[in-house]
Parts: C-alpha cells; structure tokens; sequence
C-alpha cells in the first residue's frame, strides 16, 4: 500500500466537496478536481482555485479514465442525483490502477440499518448507494490487493444541518424559536462540516488503517434539548418553544408526500428519522467505538456547535 499524494475530487463544488478541498489543501496533497461546468467552480475563493487543477468535462467512461490516469486515490463527494454515475468511475479508476475509492456516502453506514425508518424516498438513495458500495468491493475483490474503497459514515452534518434545514433540525435562529420532537432528549451524533474534510484527508493520510472499510466519526453527541440550553445560554435570550409529536410529523409527511411535496416530506422524515424518542438510530458510534483516533478527529459538546453555527451566521459577538 503506497503512500497517497495525488488526489482528484469529484463533486468539490457542493458543500461537502468544498470542505474536502480546503482539507485537502491544507494536508499538502496535489489536488485535482473533476466537474461538469468550470462555471461551478467560482464558488472557491481565488487562493484556493490558484492551487486546484480544474478538468471540466462531460461524464463519459473516457472522461474518466483520462482524468484518473496517474492519480493516486478518488473523492467522491456527489451529490444523490449523481450517485450512480459512481458506477462508471469506479470502473475506470480500477482500469488505470488508481489506488483508493473514497465513496459520496457521508450519512450512515449501509449495514446500520436497525430501525431505519423505511420511508421511500430515503430508502431508494440508500439502496443506491449499496449498489454502488457493492460493485466497489466486486472490483477490489478482482483487482487482488490493488485497489481499494473508503467511506465515512458521519451521521448527521450537525452545523451545516442546523443552518440549511431548520424545519428538520428544529431551530429557527433569526426568530429564537424551536421545535423539539417528543420531549427533545433522542441522543444523536452530528460530525461538522469542517470535521468532515478532516476526516478525508485523515484517511487519505492513513491508507492501511482505512482500506475497505467505513470509518464512524463523530464531532459531538447531544440532544435537541442540550442544544436549545446551548443556544439561550448564547443568545442570552430564552427561546419560544414547541414540543411535536414525532409519530404525528411522520403521518403529515407521509401526507405531504403523497400530495407531491417532497422537499416538505423528507425534512419531517428526517427529522422522525433522527429525533423520535427512544428509536435509537441516530448514534453512527458510541465515543470509544468511534474511529475519530485514526483521522486525528476531536470530540466537541453542544456549546461549542450552537458557537459555530452562531458565528458562521455573523453572530459571534453576542
Ligand atoms: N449526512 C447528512 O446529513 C448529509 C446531508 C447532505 C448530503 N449528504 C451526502 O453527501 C454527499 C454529497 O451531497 P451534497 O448534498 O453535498 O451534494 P450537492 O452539494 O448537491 O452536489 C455536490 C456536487 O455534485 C455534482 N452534481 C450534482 N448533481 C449531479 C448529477 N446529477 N450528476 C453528477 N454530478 C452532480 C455537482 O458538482 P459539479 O457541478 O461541479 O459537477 C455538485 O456541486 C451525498 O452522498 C449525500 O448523500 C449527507
């Protein structure tokens, strides 16, 4: 297993991707990125662009195998409506003898499915990314040692979460308010969005200790409660707040569904899948469980993420 150097990430202009990147760079690897349209690559600040080699190409099997030629490993950090195309580039990674796979997965891993809600929508992304997870190990188990896959099974994306899915995560910032599903105390853990790209680097960093496998990694357990404490104590203001049957979101997503609302639907879902009490499907690891120690990865509690989602919305100087 040889050291990893060159590094080619695919999906890099999303949010995760851009996590990846700025990681990436920071660990000193050689970074290439693969995208649909260089149009999408002006998300990156110009410090960082002046250091990443940009290839915008159609995604064609011959794309692919041009870009990956001479790479050392593949970060995957597409998005859902891409997942399958991961099909295609495994294959050709595996044909010009790339070294590592790191697989868009960034949620649970496949095998942790006790309890999973099973609610379509969540359902088939996750069937797909088996798929996917499964024709890796078919071209690792051909290739006899010399190619390999990696994953992170993050659980929630708690700071960006908070932010962009206020109806889920159940925290209203601008309005001091939250909803909190049963009686707020369903422990979970949440990996920051930051903590993520630590995380990729850290394994590209680790190669034999992070081959084949899914890493559990965990920035802070908490709950929604310890989280709205969190967040009075720090607004210096006491929160108006609602408690919500999680068995009632659920029947009103299903609902919602049904009458064609998706992005309505999956919030309410994800929230039952996280939140509902006593359901247990939200802790990707307990701390000594957790594989944070290979990746360099430091536990941090609830003040310390209400703190960052304060300050990335411009309010660090309560
Ligand atoms: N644990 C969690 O809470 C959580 C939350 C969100 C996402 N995730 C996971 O994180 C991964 C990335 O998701 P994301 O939300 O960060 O993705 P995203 O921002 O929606 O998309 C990432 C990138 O994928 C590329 N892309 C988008 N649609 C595509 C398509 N149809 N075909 C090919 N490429 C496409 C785009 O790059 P270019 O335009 O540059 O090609 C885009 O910038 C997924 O595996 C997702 O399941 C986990």
């Amino acid at each position: 297993m040889s050291e990893i150097k060159k590094v080619i990430v695919i999906g890099a202009t999303g949010e995760i991707g851009r996590s990846i990147i700025a990681a990436l760079l920071s660990h000193g690897f050689t970074v290439t990125i693969l995208t649909r349209s260089a149009s999408s690559t002006s998300v990156f600040p110009p410090a960082t662009l002046a250091q990443l080699k940009i290839i915008a190409a159609e995604y064609t099997p011959e794309t692919f195998r041009s870009a990956f030629t001479g790479q050392d490993a593949i970060v995957s950090a597409i998005s859902i409506g891409g997942i399958s195309a991961q099909i295609q580039m495994i294959d050709a990674a595996a044909d010009v003898g790339v070294q590592r796979f790191m697989l868009s997965e960034f949620g649970n891993a496949p095998e942790d499915v006790q309890g999973r809600l099973d609610v379509p929508s969540l359902k088939a992304a996750r069937e797909m990314k088996v798929k996917v997870l499964n024709h890796a190990k078919m071209r690792v188990d051909e290739s006899k040692g010399k190619f390999e896959w990696s994953a992170v099974a993050v659980g929630s994306i708690i700071d960006w979460a908070i932010i962009k899915f206020p109806g889920a995560m159940g925290f209203d910032i601008p309005n001091r308010t939250a909803r909190l599903y049963d009686d707020g105390t369903e422990p979970f853990t949440g990996t920051r969005i930051a903590d993520i790209g630590l995380a990729v680097a850290g394994s590209l960093a680790n190669p034999s200790k992070t081959a084949n496998r899914f890493l559990r990694l965990r920035s802070v357990q908490t709950t929604q409660l310890e989280l709205l404490h969190a967040f009075n104590d720090a607004t210096q203001v006491k929160w108006a707040n609602e408690f919500v049957s999680s068995n009632d979101v659920l029947k009103n997503s299903e609902e919602a569904m049904r009458l064609g609302e998706a992005g309505k639907a999956v919030q309410g879902f994800v929230a039952v899948q996280t939140f509902q009490k006593g359901a247990h499907r939200s802790v990707v690891a307990t701390k000594e469980e957790a594989d944070n120690g290979i990746v360099g990865l430091e536990e941090v509690d609830a003040v310390e993420i209400v703190r960052g989602v304060l300050k990335a919305l411009g309010e660090s100087e309560i």
